[in-house]
């Protein structure tokens, strides 16, 4: 069985959690792809070319994830994103993961648009830059992280910006893609939505 979730949305979101809560349920594998461009961001970061980077990515880039999970890496990955050639060596790997045999749940900002245009379900997940902002505050505090909150705001405001002006694969929602605004709705009511979205599209699909 074959059966393609795919979740966009900016910075923050709430893609991540939703991604692997949906994937739990239905037994599907799930992949950021976000880590990606974060693994090549890093490599960047201590000094590799981006395109080298992106064509020299193995699994033990993505081993500890964390490391990858910080604003200064997130804003390295915003900037290899833009390279059409970063995005085309990243292609292939995403699209084998989405057609894989149980299932799959890809989060990213362009999975239902360029990697999966037909995937059973799309969402497009969104909330406020200050909500959106507020929560990376409070996931960076439960890892002992610290930060500032105008300093986390203007990095998710930057890679909005950047991510949706972009001419390659620019974050935008799918035109068949259901938009989950999370402004004001709790992790388990954004989790409850997606599973809701995917259960229907099983039930006719079955
Ligand atoms: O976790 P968060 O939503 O903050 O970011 P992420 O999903 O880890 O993505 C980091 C950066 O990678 C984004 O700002 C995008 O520039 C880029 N990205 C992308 O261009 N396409 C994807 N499918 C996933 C991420």
């Amino acid at each position: 069985m074959r059966f393609t979730v795919a979740i966009d949305g900016p910075a923050a979101a709430g893609k991540g959690t939703i991604g692997r809560a949906v994937a739990d349920r239905f037994g599907f594998a799930h992949l950021d792809t976000g880590l990606l461009y974060r693994a090549v961001g890093a490599r960047v970061l201590r000094g590799e070319r981006a395109i080298d980077a992106a064509r020299a990515l193995t699994p033990e880039d993505l081993s500890f994830p964390d490391t990858l999970r910080t604003g200064e890496v997130a804003q390295a990955a915003s900037k290899v994103a833009v390279i059409p050639e970063v995005r085309d060596a990243l292609l292939e790997f995403q699209r084998a993961f989405a057609h894989r045999i149980g299932g799959a749940v890809l989060d990213g900002r362009d999975i239902g648009t360029v990697i999966c245009p037909r995937a059973e379900v799309k969402l497009f997940v969104t909330a406020s830059a200050e909500v959106r902002a507020k929560r990376r505050l409070d996931e960076f505090a439960g890892r002992g992280l610290e930060a500032d909150y105008d300093e986390v705001l203007a990095d998710v405001r930057a890679r909005d910006a950047r991510d949706a002006e972009r001419a390659t694969a620019p974050m935008v929602a799918a035109e068949d893609a259901l938009t989950l605004d999370t402004s004001e709705m709790t992790a388990e009511a954004a989790i409850a939505a997606a599973i809701a979205a995917v259960e229907e599209k099983r039930g006719t699909a079955d």
